[in-house]
C-alpha cells in the first residue's frame, strides 16, 4: 500500500469540487429549475432522469437508481477505485495528492507511475519499429489488416534482438529494475537481463484510462508460443482487464453492446471490418469480475465462441460466471461459429453485415442455458423433466430475484409442464443482489423512505450540518436502545469537531462503513417543509421524539421488571413524572 492520503486533504478536495463541474466536463448538463440534468451515464435512456444537485453536491439517477457524491461519480463513471478516483479529481484541479509517512509502502505508487511510464514509452518504440520492418507490415498486410487500424490499435513490432529495450529504455540500474517490473525485460541471472518480446507483433493491451498496462505479443511465422503475454505486475492483471475496450469506448460514443471474443486479432479484424465494439480476455476465461464491468458499460454482451467443444465448453463458464451479476435490464447472449472458423477468418469471408446479422440472432442466455441441460436429459419421459428442474435449480439459483430470474422460470416450466409456481415454491428465493464488489453495483431505485424521528434527525444533519452546532443532544439518549441511534451520536460528533463540514464531505467519511447505504439514501430525501426557518425546529421536534420514545421504553421496561432495586425506583418515578409533563 501507498501512503495514506490524509483526510484533511481528501476533505479540502470534496469541499473545493463543484459536482457540477465534475460531472459537465463528463456528462453534458443542462440547467433545469434548481438542478441540473442529462441522460444517465449509467443506463440507456432517451429522455433525462439524471439529476444533479448543486446544493447537496449530489447526485441521483430517477431511472436507474444511481447516486452519490462527485467522488462517487467519478468511481463509478471512470470505474476507478477510491485512491485513483481521488487521483483523478485532483488532477482536474491541478492538485498534488500528498501522502501520509510512514505507509506500509509509500514506493509503490511511485513505482506504478514509473511502471506506466516505461511501458508506454516502449509501446511508441514498437509502434515506430513497424514502419523499418518490412516482413512485420507484409505479415499485417497478409493478414488483411490496414496501416489506419494498425494505428488505432497501436500496433507494433519487438525487433529481433536480446537487447533492444534494454538498450533503448534501460540505461540505468533503477530503470532496469522498473523495466523488470513491468514484465518488459526477463532476468538471466543477477542484474543481467534481455529482452522478453523478441521478433513478434506487439498487441499494447490499454486500461480503461487508455494508459498501456501490458502486451501480447505475435510471433511472425509458425513457433511456440504463438502468443506471448506480458506476465502480471503491479499494474497488469489479466483476469481484470479485456483487450480492445478503450478502443472501443473510444470509437463508438454511445456502446449498445460489446461482443467477447477470444483473441487479439479478433478484436481488430472486427474493428477493421466496421465492428469497433469488440473486446477479448487475456487468454483466460471471461471472470465474473469482466462481466460485471461491461454490464456497467453496457445492457448486452455478446459472448463469441467456436462452434466446437472447447467452445461450447468455454461458453458454459462464461454463463456460469454472468449469472450472478445478471439483473433485470441487461443481458447477455451466445454466438457459436461455424466449425474452424474465428471471428477474423469470418468477418473477412463474409463481411460486416453478415456478422452482424449473426449478432442479431445470436442465442439468449436463458435458451442457451436450456438447451444445453436439456441435451443431458430425455424430455418426453416424466423423470428426465424432473432431472431438467433439478440440474437448473443451482444455476437459477444463482441469479438475482428480478424480472429475468421469473421469466426465466417461466420457460423451465414450459419445457417441463409444470406451473411456474410450482416451480418457484421449489427453488431458494430471494437471492440477494450480485456478491462481489458489492458497493459498485447499481444501487435499486430507491423507496419512500418512512419517516421516523431518528432518520429525520440524520437526514437534516447531514443535509444541513450546521443544525448541529445550534442544538446539542440530551446525555440521557446515549443509553436508549432506539435503532440508528449511534450513528445520529456520530454523525453529531464529527460535524461538531470538524469546523465547516459539508455534506459531501460527510458522505465521504463514511465511505465503506456499514452506515454508508443509510447516509446515501437519507441524503436524497427531499425532506418535507425543511425549508431554513423549519429545519432547527423539526431537528429539536425530532429529538424531543426520541426522547419520548426513550422514556416510554424505559417506563414499560420497569413497570415489568420483579426485582427493581432503588436506583431503578427512582428512574421510573422520575420518568413517569416526565411522562406527566410531557405536551400531549
Ligand atoms: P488462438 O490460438 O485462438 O489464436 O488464441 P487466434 O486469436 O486465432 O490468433 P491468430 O488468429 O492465430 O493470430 C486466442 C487467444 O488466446 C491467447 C491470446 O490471448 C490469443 O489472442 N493465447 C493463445 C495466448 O495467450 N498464448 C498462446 O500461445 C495462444
Ligand atoms: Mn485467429
Amino acid at each position: 500500500m501507498a501512503g495514506r492520503i490524509p483526510q484533511q486533504f481528501i476533505d479540502d478536495l470534496i469541499n473545493r469540487v463543484d459536482i457540477v463541474d465534475v460531472v459537465d466536463s463528463r456528462v453534458a448538463l443542462k440547467k433545469r429549475g434548481k438542478e441540473y440534468v442529462a441522460c444517465c451515464p449509467f443506463h440507456n435512456e432517451k429522455s433525462p432522469s439524471f439529476t444533479v444537485s448543486q446544493n447537496k453536491q449530489f447526485y441521483h439517477c430517477f431511472g436507474c437508481g444511481a447516486h452519490g457524491t462527485a467522488l462517487g461519480f467519478i468511481m463509478e463513471y471512470e470505474r476507478l477505485d477510491f485512491v485513483d478516483a481521488v487521483e483523478a479529481l485532483a488532477a482536474d484541479y491541478h492538485l498534488e495528492v500528498p501522502r501520509e509517512d510512514g505507509g506500509f509502502n509509500p514506493q509503490q505508487q511511485e513505482d506504478k507511475t514509473a511502471i506506466f511510464d516505461v511501458l508506454q514509452k516502449a509501446s511508441k518504440l514498437f509502434e515506430q519499429q513497424l514502419k523499418p520492418s518490412q516482413k512485420a507490415i507484409d505479415y499485417l498486410k497478409g493478414r488483411g489488416l490496414s496501416g489506419e487500424i494498425a494505428k488505432t490499435f497501436e500496433l507494433g513490432y519487438a525487433p529481433d534482438s536480446w537487447d533492444y529495450i534494454l538498450n533503448q529504455l534501460g540505461t540505468t540500474a533503477e530503470t532496469r529494475t522498473t523495466l523488470l517490473k513491468a514484465g518488459l525485460l526477463i532476468e538471466k541471472t543477477a542484474s543481467k537481463y534481455y529482452d522478453r518480446f523478441r521478433d513478434r507483433i506487439m498487441f499494447p493491451i490499454r486500461d480503461r484510462r487508455g494508459r498501456v498496462i501490458g502486451f501480447g505479443g505475435r510471433i511472425l511465422d509458425q513457433g511456440e508460443p504463438k502468443y506471448l503475454n506480458s506476465p502480471e505486475t503491479p499494474v497488469f492483471h489479466k483476469g481484470q482487464e479485456l483487450y480492445g475496450l478503450f478502443e472501443a469506448r473510444q470509437a463508438v460514443r454511445d456502446l449498445k453492446h460489446i461482443v467477447i471474443v477470444e483473441g487479439y486479432m479478433d478484436v481488430v479484424a472486427l474493428a477493421q471490418h466496421g465492428i469497433p465494439y469488440a473486446v477479448a480476455t487475456l487468454g483466460t476465461a471471461t471472470s465474473q469480475d469482466q462481466i460485471s464491468k461491461l454490464f456497467r458499460i453496457v445492457p448486452e454482451i455478446i459472448f463469441c465462441f467456436d462452434g466446437d467443444a472447447a467452445g461450447q465448453k468455454a461458453a458454459w463458464r462464461a454463463l456460469e460466471n454472468a449469472l450472478p451479476v445478471l439483473r433485470d435490464g441487461v443481458q447477455a447472449r451466445f454466438l457459436f461459429l461455424p466449425d474452424g472458423e474465428d471471428p477474423d477468418t469470418l468477418i473477412r469471408k463474409e463481411g460486416q453485415q453478415q456478422f452482424e446479422q449473426r449478432l442479431h440472432s445470436a442465442t439468449p442466455l436463458s435458451d442457451f442455458m436450456l438447451d444445453h441441460l436439456a441435451e443431458q436429459v430425455d424430455l418426453s419421459s416424466m423423470d428426465g423433466r424432473a432431472r431438467l428442474s433439478e440440474l437448473a435449480r443451482p444455476l437459477i439459483a444463482k441469479i438475482a430475484d428480478g424480472v429475468f430470474k421469473d421469466l426465466l422460470l417461466e420457460q423451465l416450466s414450459k419445457r417441463i409442464g409444470l406451473s411456474s409456481r410450482l416451480l418457484q415454491q421449489h427453488m431458494p428465493s430471494g437471492n440477494p443482489a450480485p456478491p462481489q464488489s458489492q458497493q459498485q453495483t447499481r444501487p435499486q431505485p430507491r423507496h419512500k423512505i418512512q419517516r421516523t424521528h431518528t432518520r429525520l434527525a440524520v437526514a437534516l444533519l447531514l443535509q444541513h450540518p450546521e443544525i448541529a452546532q445550534q442544538a446539542a443532544l440530551p446525555e440521557a439518549l446515549h443509553s436508549a436502545d432506539i435503532p440508528g441511534l449511534p450513528l445520529l451520536f456520530k454523525l453529531h460528533q464529527t460535524i461538531v469537531q470538524t469546523e465547516n463540514i459539508s455534506p459531501s464531505v460527510l458522505l465521504e467519511r463514511w465511505r465503506g462503513s456499514p452506515d454508508e447505504n443509510a447516509l446515501t439514501q437519507l441524503m436524497q430525501w427531499d425532506i418535507p417543509k425543511s425549508d431554513e426557518q423549519n429545519r432547527l425546529k423539526q431537528f429539536k421536534d425530532s429529538i424531543e421524539g426520541l426522547q419520548k420514545q426513550h422514556i416510554d421504553q424505559r417506563t414499560e421496561t420497569l413497570l415489568n421488571k420483579e426485582n427493581i432495586t432503588e436506583q431503578e425506583k427512582e428512574e421510573l418515578r422520575e420518568c413517569l413524572r416526565q411522562k406527566a409533563n410531557q405536551s400531549p
